[in-house]
């Protein structure tokens, strides 16, 4: 059985970044290959893995949705639109050394995806449970685990920045994933971009007014902001980068 470790936050506080360490970490304890999904519609997890990819699953989505509709479909003669799209399934499968990716992309369009989306969510499934650990880096909606097109998730990562607002709206997820059920075994706060690694007394006290429970605090580096300025993937920062350091610990604590 696979092991899904969601994460989920608002925008631009550090998830994706987050989600690319802990990739990292996994790999190098050679837990891998570990499936990296981008399922974020402003996805970005290739860039700080330092990754290209040509096809996200929407873009499939959408060829597959209009192709008989197309006066000469792409679907080859004799291809059933199932073997097709199972086909082009494939190509959206981004494979690398240590870890494979697939990009969720964007969501859909108007019409009806009713046979693509059911076909999409049997094949990750499937494709899932060819790996020990499913890394997700999620929008605050969570909206591809909700709606069932990802796997259950066992664990779930809320990252926050250091700000009252940040925490109060990772509190608001939690209550969200309460409300519908959808029971992962573990959820746990990680506060990200706090000036030199510590957290203030009202960020402790917002984390337990919200009864959330902390895992971990990663310091707001300067070597992050370099990397990113100059388009290069952060997740390869050097080993020691005190980013790095937080979230290696983060996973240790959590058992990874
Ligand atoms: N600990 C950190 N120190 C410095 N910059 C960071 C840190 N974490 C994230 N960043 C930067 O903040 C921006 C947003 O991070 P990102 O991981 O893309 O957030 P999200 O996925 O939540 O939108 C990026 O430019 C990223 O490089
Ligand atoms: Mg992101």
């Amino acid at each position: 059985m696979s092991h899904l470790i969601a994460v989920a936050g608002k925008g631009g506080t550090g998830k994706t970044t987050t989600c690319g360490m802990m990739i990292d970490y996994l790999c190098q304890k050679n837990q891998g290959p570990v499936l990296a999904v981008d399922a974020d519609a402003n996805s970005n997890l290739n860039e700080v893995l330092g990754v290209k990819v040509e096809a996200t699953l929407g873009s499939i989505r959408e060829e597959i949705a209009h192709a008989e509709l197309q006066v000469k479909s792409p679907i080859p003669p004799g291809m059933s639109k199932q073997d097709y799209a199972n086909w082009k399934f494939n190509d959206a499968l981004v494979e690398e050394d240590d870890y494979d990716m697939l990009v969720m992309g964007r969501g859909q369009g108007t019409g009806c995806y009713c046979f693509v989306n059911d076909l999409l969510r049997g094949q990750i499934v499937k494709l899932a449970q060819n790996y020990k650990y499913v890394v997700v880096d999620n929008e605050a909606g969570l909206e591809h685990i909700s709606r069932g097109t990802l796997p259950h998730m066992d664990t779930l990562l809320l990252v926050s920045d250091c700000s009252r607002r940040g925490i109060q709206a990772v509190g608001r997820v939690a209550r969200m994933v309460e409300e519908m059920k959808l029971n992962p075994k573990t959820v746990k706060l990680i506060v990200n971009r706090a000036p030199g690694g510590v957290l203030n007394d009202g960020i402790k006290e917002e984390i337990a007014n919200q009864g959330l429970d902390l895992v971990g605090v990663i310091p707001q580096d300067e070597t992050i902001y370099e990397y990113d300025c100059d388009g290069k993937a952060t997740s390869q920062v050097p080993d020691d980068n005190p980013v790095k350091m937080a979230v290696r610990k983060i996973m240790e604590d959590l058992g990874f």
